[in-house]
């Protein structure tokens, strides 16, 4: 068995390989560039789910609309979904809002500093808790995401197990990671962590030759990473109706678009805007307009738009939430799906980089 010492000198020498990779391989992301914890929460939470480069897009026009933890309580929930449109699962930012109105009405508008404080906000769980108190206030507490976890398993040649047993490898994980994170640099550690699961020891073909603490692991990439569940696949089609030619505000002529908001009960998207939904998947060539694959978390959408003329929209499509004609310059700014976003944006209705940043007051 291991010494006390010699496993002491094993951990350092980990934490030193794992801080040099990172200061070398560290990917330069807008939110390492703040050590302001709101900016950090605001960043974890988009993290979640998502990938690194749909974020960025999202994260620069959502930071200049809402620089600090008061504007974003202070702005409306629709500003807040508008600026996540895209990003999913937008439950996370419904409690991100709520979250922030609470810090502001409860601490002053100032974000809790240790962990265990930040716990006990809405939709803040342990993860990111210790991501933010670690980064942003140098707390000496370990993050373990999916991507930790992945490490870690493999560094132990622990297989993850289901059921009963996941509360205690839970447990083991945290107790592991808590050993392991460096008392000098916990925030480098956390995202150095975080960031070689992410793009050296990935779940499929993990990049061993390239890894700084591959001389620190037990299965050198052989662990077991479970199989994805298999898509399930759907078919929709949505309207895609105009009405061109009103006059505007500023005068102008205005093309407007329908677009009917999500009940309020629904599961998935509440309140979010969309197309109508057409009551036939079946589209006939004639009139489909395009197209489009969306994913939305197991299930892949294909989905079929068709060009509807105002008259028929009542006949073809199902209603099942208020409906509104909106200026196309109104639409990019508003709470839209991905879906609807991604349909507009492709049939040049909306500019490719939406002019959300200036969401309307
Ligand atoms: N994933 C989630 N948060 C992260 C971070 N701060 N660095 C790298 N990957 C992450």
């Amino acid at each position: 068995m291991e010494s006390r010492d010699s496993g002491a000198l094993r951990i350092s020498a980990l934490r030193r390989r794992l801080l040099d990779w990172y200061e070398r391989n560290r990917r330069d992301l807008p939110w390492r560039r703040s050590r302001d914890p709101y900016a950090i929460w605001v960043s974890e939470i988009m993290l979640q789910q998502t990938r690194v480069a749909v974020v960025i897009e999202r994260y620069r026009g959502f930071m200049e609309r809402f620089p600090t933890l008061v504007s974003l309580a202070l702005g409306s929930e629709e500003q807040v979904l508008a600026l996540w449109s895209g990003l999913g699962y937008y439950r996370r930012a419904r409690l991100l809002h709520k979250a922030a109105q609470f810090v502001a009405a409860q601490h002053r508008g100032n974000l809790p500093a240790t962990a265990a404080e930040l716990r006990a906000l809405p939709g803040i769980g342990g993860y990111t808790a210790a991501a933010i108190a670690s980064i942003a206030h140098g707390e000496v507490v370990a993050v373990v995401d999916g991507n930790v976890e992945r490490v870690l398993c493999r560094l132990e040649g622990w297989s993850g197990v289901k059921g009963r047993a996941a509360a205690a490898h839970r447990r083991s994980l945290e107790e592991l990671a808590n050993r392991l994170v460096s008392p000098d640099r916990p925030g480098d550690f956390n995202q150095a962590m975080m960031e070689l699961g992410a793009t050296v020891c990935t779940p499929r073909n993990p990049q061993c030759l390239v890894c700084p603490i591959a001389a620190h692991c037990t299965t050198r990439g052989e662990h077991k990473t479970p199989p994805r569940p298999a898509m399930l696949s759907r078919e929709v089609a949505h309207a895609l109706a105009i009405r061109s030619g009103r006059r505007g505000r500023a005068g102008k002529h205005e093309d407007q678009i329908l677009l009917e908001r999500r009940p309020a009960h629904v599961t998935v998207m509440p309140g979010l805007w969309q197309l109508p939904v057409l009551q036939d998947a079946a589209v006939p060539e004639s009139v489909l307009r395009m197209t489009v694959r969306h994913a939305i978390m197991q299930v892949n959408y294909y989905v079929r738009i068709r060009t509807v003329e105002e008259k028929e929209v009542d006949s073809l499509t199902e209603k099942a939430g208020q409906r509104r004609w909106v200026p196309l310059a109104e639409a990019g700014q508003m709470a839209l799906t991905g879906l609807t976003r991604k349909v507009l944006t492709r049939a040049h209705l909306l500019p490719v980089e939406p002019a959300i940043a200036q969401a309307a007051d």
